[in-house]
Parts: C-alpha cells; structure tokens; sequence
C-alpha cells in the first residue's frame, strides 16, 4: 500500500533522511527505531505531507503522493497521532471520537438535527473505544484519564478520522515505564482487530518487539538493518550501534 523511494530531506547541509527505500503491505505493523536524531520523526513528516523531500518518491495504493498536500493525505486515508494536540479537553472521551467521526463523514450540526446520523455515530464511537479498550472511560473528560489512556485515546482519535495507514511518533512517550505495554496492547489489539497497517516509531525496541511484523533500524538517516524483530536484534551492527554491546 505505501512504497517510498529513494526519499531524502536535508535540512541546510544535513542529511536526515538518506535515500531511504521502505514499503508496508496492507495490515502491516511496521516498527522504526534508531537512536536520537536518526531521522525517524523527519521520515514521518515526510509520509504525512507535512515535510517535502528533496528527492525520492512516495506511492501511497499507486498514486503518487510525494508532493501532495497533508490535508490531500489525510483525505486519502494517511492518519497520524498528534501528540495529544487533537484532543478536546471540555468534552468527554465518547465525545472526542464523535467528534472525529462527524468530521470524517462531514457530517454538521444542522445535518445532524435531520438525519438519522447521530445513533450510527454514536454505535461506531462505542465500537472503537471498546477496541481501544477506553470504554469504560466513555463519559470522562480527558483530564480524568491516565497519560497511559490519553495516549491510547490520541491513537482512537486518529483511527476514527479514518485511516488506512496510522502513522504512530512515539505513542507511549510520557507515559511511565510500567504503564508503555498496556498502552501498546491496547492500541495494537484495536489495530489488529481492523487490519490497519501502521508505522510505528520507537526509541527503545523492548517497547515495539513484541508488537511488530517487521522492525527497521534507522541510523544516521539509513537504514541499517531490517526484519523480524528476533533477527534485527541479533544484528550484529545494531547491538553495537543501537544498544552499545560489541561483539
Ligand atoms: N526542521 C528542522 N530543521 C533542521 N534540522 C532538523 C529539522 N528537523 C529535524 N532536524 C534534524 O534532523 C535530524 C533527524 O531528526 P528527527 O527528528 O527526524 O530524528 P528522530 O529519529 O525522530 O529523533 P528522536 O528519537 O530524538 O525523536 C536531527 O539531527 C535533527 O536535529
Ligand atoms: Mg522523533
């Protein structure tokens, strides 16, 4: 579903993102990890239209999208996480995802006063938030939920606005060590359930291993290694460079 080719993006005389070749297949869950500063964050800005490259292309189910405008991709199915920024703080957790989904239907207010939308709204918020494992929280406002929940109800969030692809920076940044596997658990049982493919972006790959089809090292803008998660941690480059074993 996505193929990305020779993409690159420097920013003045540095190079980011250094000819990177990378394809995810539909219902792929696709892990990036790499140490700071390895280009991870530049490669999604570049998928999600928010960063142009400055050579390379992006085929997104054969179009190419390599230039087209974020709004144009989001439209098109490419969805991404926001760190939180998409949640509406005065309102509850239920509502928060119907909101998201009158936005991906386009449905108004005035619409809805006619129509029979509001159930049907209503039944598919329900259904994603108990695949997302927040259906408990449904009438809370965000500042009741844990940081872990927030993070898992930034994902839901961004999974009603429709996507085909999920883009995910970091979902478990800020959330405490002991709590980073329930979020992961929870926003990767939703995705499974759905089949959607999803790139995941990591530092640490304990966090990721147990999730992902497929991990990808980033290095320096490269990518260094990629496989199963068993194989790229026996990679002898990456103990070395990833986590600092020589050998
Ligand atoms: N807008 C920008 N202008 C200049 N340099 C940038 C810009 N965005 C990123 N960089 C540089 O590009 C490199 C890659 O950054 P990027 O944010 O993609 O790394 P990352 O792998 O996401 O790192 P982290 O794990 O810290 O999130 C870094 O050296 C960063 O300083
Ligand atoms: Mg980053």
């Amino acid at each position: 579903m996505l193929i990305i080719k020779d993409l690159k993006k420097s920013f003045g005389g540095f190079v980011a993102v250094d000819h990177v070749n990378l394809q995810i297949q539909q219902g792929e869950i696709v892990s990036i990890i790499g140490t700071n500063g390895a280009g991870k964050t530049t490669l999604v800005n570049l998928i999600s239209g928010f960063l142009k490259p400055d050579g390379g292309t992006i085929l997104f189910y054969g179009n190419d999208i390599t230039y087209t405008s974020p709004y144009t991709r989001i439209k098109e199915g490419i969805g991404r996480s926001f760190q939180l920024i998409q949640i509406f703080e005065n309102i509850t957790v239920l509502d928060n995802v119907r909101t998201a989904l009158f936005s991906k239907y386009g449905i108004t207010q005035s619409a809805l006063r006619h129509a029979n939308h509001f159930g049907d709204v209503t039944s598919e918020a329900i259904r994603i938030l108990d695949n997302f494992n927040l259906l408990d929280k449904k009438e809370l406002v965000p500042k009741g939920l844990s940081e872990g929940d927030l993070k898992v109800l930034d994902v839901a969030i961004a999974f009603a606005l429709k996507s085909n692809l999920l883009l995910l920076d970091e979902p478990t940044s800020g959330v405490a060590t002991q709590d980073k596997f329930k979020v992961m658990d929870s926003i990767v049982f939703a995705i499974r359930k759905e089949g959607i493919s999803t790139l995941i972006i990591e530092h640490d790959m304990d966090i990721v291993s147990g999730y992902s089809d497929r991990v990808i090292v980033m290095h320096e803008g490269k990518i260094m290694a990629e496989g199963k998660p068993e194989e790229v941690m026996e990679n002898r480059e990456v103990k070395a460079n990833l986590f600092g074993i020589l050998g």
